[in-house]
């Protein structure tokens, strides 16, 4: 159980039969105050609510924010994301790929609606995206992305599709070789494990989700580790990312 008490700037927990109060200018407060805003967000569906440059995009802004610390500090020659939707996380890549004067992406979908294939063609940003539909696992596709890869090019990609934790897994094995060293292979979506019991939920993303798939990938490949991306600019007391992502960032070392 969680009181808040605004007008006293503390909030007090019972976890366990042990009550603990943190006052407001502390992580702990922030961490349990974050955690229950990704709830809320999560049930009342809020990361369903953006569009970056036009096109609807399913992120939370949090994650799009670091993701482009990230970009920014790797400055990547190819950034790959399986799982296209609308393609507004595509084109949010785009703009920075435009923005920094380098750097292109490639998309990949099991299915591209054509209502957002036709938007996406149209769009002013097209001209750095390469779309291929097809499922991220099927080694066919595998191949036509690593042959849009030329020798030497710096890779980061983005693991957003089907969230199963085989299929993760097995987009992980693909796609790593992909990566190159100091650059990341990025597995979303790890909220899933946090939600269980709230609505669209399963049980079994206790364990089915990608962050299982990550955390099993980094023990079986020594050159991967899951790593935090430092954040560049920090005067405040917050370590942690509020984020959709934990445990995401995987490291080609
Ligand atoms: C969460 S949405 C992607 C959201 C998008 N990245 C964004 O930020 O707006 C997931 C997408 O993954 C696609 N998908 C599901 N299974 C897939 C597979 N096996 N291969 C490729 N894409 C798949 C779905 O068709 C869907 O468009």
């Amino acid at each position: 159980m969680i009181t808040i008490h605004p007008e006293r700037g503390t909030l007090t927990r019972v976890l366990e039969g042990r009550e603990e109060t943190h006052s407001f200018d502390t992580p702990e407060a922030f961490e349990i105050i974050s955690d229950l805003w990704l709830r809320c967000g999560w049930d009342t569906k809020y990361v369903y609510s953006f569009r970056w440059f036009g096109r609807p995009v399913i992120q939370l802004p949090e994650d799009l924010i670091r993701i482009q610390e990230v970009i920014y500090a790797i400055k990547p020659d190819v950034i790959i994301e399986t799982g296209v939707a609308h393609g507004g996380s595509l084109i949010f890549y785009a703009t920075l790929c435009k923005a920094m004067e380098k750097g292109r992406v490639v998309g990949i979908d099991i299915e591209i609606r054509p209502h957002n294939r036709k938007a996406i063609e149209a769009h002013e940003l097209f001209p750095y995206i390469t779309l291929i539909e097809g499922s991220s696992v099927d080694s066919a596709i595998v191949n036509r992305v690593r042959e849009l890869i030329k020798p030497g090019e710096t890779v980061l990609i983005l693991l957003d599709s089907n969230h199963t934790k085989a299929h993760v897994l097995s987009e992980l094995q693909a796609y790593a070789p992909l990566v190159s060293p100091g650059s990341y292979i990025v597995a979303t979506d790890g909220i899933m494990e946090q939600v269980v019991g709230a609505p669209r939920t399963k049980p079994e993303w206790e364990w089915d989700n990608p962050r299982r798939a990550a955390l099993d990938f980094v023990a079986g490949n020594s050159d991967f580790v899951i790593e935090e991306p430092p954040f560049p600019f920090n005067e405040g007391a917050i370590r942690d990312r509020v984020t959709y992502w934990p445990d995401a960032f995987i490291r080609r070392i």
